[in-house]
């Protein structure tokens, strides 16, 4: 399956954002600490979703789609989840099945889960997440490539993570809600997928104050209830189409989207000239007339994200000058400079350090994605490329954007799936 592209074509019109993956899924995850029933909006119909639909099923919880008034909901039922071993396989698809431990031990006591292997983009190490498990009183056994984990009772403590990790500071928050006492999470993640789930917990009767801060306050309750929740837009997915705009020369309405979380992104692409204009729950943005070079540094948020740094590149070869991009969240998410390479790109790596100077124009090339963020990025090269692009690796892209092929075409682009 490969995505075939005709480039060329300035984009024009309104596109509309779906849910955001990285606040579903542990969202999704959340659920096995309820009692009732719960009720997600807005939900996306991503690969990822599906998968960990499937991981609840296979624990016992009920999972279905309802049609509410053109919108999707997500039913979740984990009154009977009562298995806790998650699937090797359904692991091996989904690394970040991984932040099922804290719901799991909080709920049953105990957890089985095979070691998440790395991806594309590194290694992707869990230590964090199993350290900050152990402060919690959860005893964990790595051996035969699982990891199993025990509490008869977790106790909040005061947890300090060495680095802002998003998995871990969700994974620590889920395991502190139903712990005994008071759990302080230093450190923390401050990604706005984070706010999203100290917001659905607290709908659940959880009492967490402090997501979006480095410092997470957790006060332990006895049970949490169901809860009706729509999931945040999905920032990265706005970002992308935003840089769709300024690399095909065209002209888009984000729709559905909250500007604040794009924050990093709209300043850096008003840098290179294009024009961004932010209203309550939109975002509009204008090609620039010529794309400016720019210096891009990946950081945790608030800073430039990291799931942004291929799409960024891809503008970045069009742009008059050198650009410099500096990715410091994962060890090896350069794999889409050799792609746009073939496609003409002008593109030297030295570690995470990446120099790009800008060329006048693209070439259509035949070009492999590795994972959903490079995927996109080679999408849009390809929409800003003079000939045809074939972009091998659907399944990478649709794991995390839905239907964005469709959205695209919706705007102009040509742009199709193969069969
Ligand atoms: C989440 O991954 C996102 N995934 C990623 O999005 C995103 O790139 C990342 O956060 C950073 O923003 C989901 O939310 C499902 P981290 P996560 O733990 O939680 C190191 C996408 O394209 N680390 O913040 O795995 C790690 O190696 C995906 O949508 C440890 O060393 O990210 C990495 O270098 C890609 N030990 C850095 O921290 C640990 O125990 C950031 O990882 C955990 C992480």
């Amino acid at each position: 399956m490969q995505y075939i592209i005709d480039g060329g074509v300035p984009l024009q019109g309104t596109v509309r954002i779906s849910g955001a993956k990285n606040a579903i899924l542990p969202l999704l995850a959340a659920t096995v600490l309820a009692s009732q029933k719960c009720l997600i909006h807005d939900a996306p119909a991503l690969n990822d979703v599906a998968v960990m639909a499937e991981i609840l099923r296979r624990l016992g919880a009920s999972v279905r789609w309802l049609e509410d008034n053109g919108g999707r909901v997500l039913e979740v039922d984990p009154r009977h989840i009562c298995v806790s071993e998650v699937p090797d396989d359904l692991v091996r698809q989904m690394r970040s099945s991984i932040f099922l431990m804290g719901p799991l031990l909080g709920r049953l006591g105990r957890v089985r889960v095979a070691y998440p292997g790395g991806c594309a983009i590194g290694p992707r190490p869990i230590d964090l997440h199993l350290r900050g498990l152990e402060v919690l009183g959860a005893r964990i056994h790595e051996r035969f490539g699982y990891i199993d984990a025990e509490a008869t009772q977790l106790v909040g403590r005061e947890v300090h993570l060495d680095f802002p990790s998003v998995g871990a500071t969700e994974n620590v928050m889920m395991a502190a809600v139903l712990a005994q006492g008071v759990t302080v999470i230093r450190n923390a993640a401050k990604e706005p997928e984070i706010v999203d789930l100290q917001n659905f917990l607290n709908h659940m009767g959880a009492r967490i104050k402090g997501a979006g801060l480095d410092v997470i306050r957790v006060e332990g309750v006895e049970r949490l209830g169901g809860a009706e929740y729509a999931v945040i837009p999905d920032r990265i997915e706005a970002g992308t189409l935003m840089v769709a705009a300024g690399i095909t020369g065209g002209e888009l309405l984000i729709d559905n989207c909250i500007p604040e979380h794009l924050d990093a992104i709209t300043a850096k692409l008003r840098e290179t000239g294009t024009f961004v204009e932010e209203s309550t729950n939109r975002i509009h943005v204008r090609a620039a007339d010529r794309l400016i070079a720019v210096d891009i540094k990946t950081l945790p948020y608030p800073g430039f994200p990291t799931d942004m740094q291929p799409q960024m590149m891809a503008l970045l070869c069009l742009a008059e000058g050198t650009s410099i991009v500096t990715e410091t969240i994962f060890e090896n998410r350069f794999k889409h400079v050799e792609e746009l390479r073939r496609m003409g790109a002008q593109i030297k790596t030295e570690g995470r350090t990446a120099v790009i100077r800008g060329v006048p124009m693209l070439s259509g090339a035949a070009v492999e994605a590795t994972d959903l963020r490079n995927g996109a990025a080679l999408i849009l090269a390809g929409l800003a490329s003079e000939g045809t692009t074939l972009v091998n690796g659907v399944s990478h892209v649709e794991r995390g954007y839905e239907q964005l092929e469709l959205k695209l075409a919706q705007v102009g682009a040509r742009i199709r799936k193969s069969v």
